[in-house]
């Protein structure tokens, strides 16, 4: 089926309506973790589509797809508001996200490429992520929307994602790898470092010491936050209880239970799971075709 059934449904999403996250597995957690501790009054809804990840080594087509199959699933479920907290997806699909659903969507690469712009003083930015992120140059493009005079110097970094998965993030092999993929950028003379992956996070003490104090790390599910609680106060969608005390909704849904998933989900969310939903095939929208 198509994303329109879903599009052409009512706008319910009132303020109480919980927010919707999605990614291409574990790694969104990140995302959940900042919004957790930034908005903790509001209800969450997590689809972690870990049947099919990894996204970052995917085209443009399969990705989109797969993210218009991940936002139904969410948007059946009445979120108020989505955040594609994949990096990946954010870079390759959020455009036909937003064509196809009415309701708000953010993605992290305008929050992450906007703060890299205000903190860069050698105009000199680097950009770290997946394969798909990166050759989609979609960073480059926010960046040179916001200022073109600011130089990009991006690079692929994928080892990291199963140095996080594996929590191998301090130490000799995380150094090494970093040192290799970061040379490059460090030898153009880049002071900000956009962290441009989900799972990259979990590395940053590595890559700061790698990088250098001279270079500012930009964490996007920081970053993204901050844009969510905006769009929350200018669209009037902050949850009506505030931070009132109240039985908060978090639930975590996921199409698989890879080995591990509930440790390394933990690590990722610096939290229990409370909720986790591994959904039946007949509630996945791809299975309905
Ligand atoms: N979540 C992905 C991202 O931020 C990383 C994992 C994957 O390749 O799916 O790009």
């Amino acid at each position: 089926m198509s994303g329109d059934r879903d599009s052409a449904g009512p706008r319910t999403r009132g303020a109480a309506a919980p927010i919707g996250v999605f990614d291409s597995g574990i790694g969104g957690l990140t995302v959940v973790r900042q919004l957790l501790a930034s908005l903790p009054g509001e209800d969450v809804l997590y689809f972690g589509d870990t049947a099919r990840v990894p996204y970052g080594i995917k085209s443009k087509e399969t990705v989109t797809r797969f993210s218009r199959e991940n936002t139904q699933f969410l948007v059946r479920r009445g979120i108020k508001m989505l955040v594609v907290a994949c990096n990946s997806a954010s870079a390759m699909a959020l455009e036909s996200l937003r064509r196809e659903f009415e309701l708000p969507i953010l993605g992290v690469i305008h929050p992450g490429a906007t703060a890299a712009v205000r903190a860069t003083r050698s105009g000199k930015v680097g950009v770290i992520g997946t394969q798909a992120t990166v050759g989609s140059r979609a960073y480059d493009r926010a960046i040179a929307e916001l200022d073109p005079r600011v130089e990009v110097y991006s690079r692929p970094c994928p080892l990291f994602v199963p140095l996080a998965e594996e929590g191998w993030i301090q130490g000799e092999v995380p150094e090494r790898v970093a040192a290799e993929y970061l040379a490059p950028l460090l030898s153009a003379g880049i002071d900000t470092l956009i962290l441009g992956c989900t799972h990259y996070p979990l590395l940053e003490a590595t890559i700061q010491k790698v990088a250098g104090d001279g270079v500012t790390l930009i964490d996007t599910a920081v970053e993204t936050v901050r844009e969510v609680t905006e769009l929350l106060q200018t669209e009037q969608l902050e949850h009506p209880a505030g931070t009132s005390p109240r039985e908060v909704r978090r639930e975590y849904f996921v199409s698989d239970v890879p080995a591990e998933f509930r440790k390394v989900g933990e690590r990722f969310l610096g939290r229990e799971l409370e909720s986790l939903v591994w959904v039946d095939q007949d509630d996945l929208p791809w299975y309905e075709r």
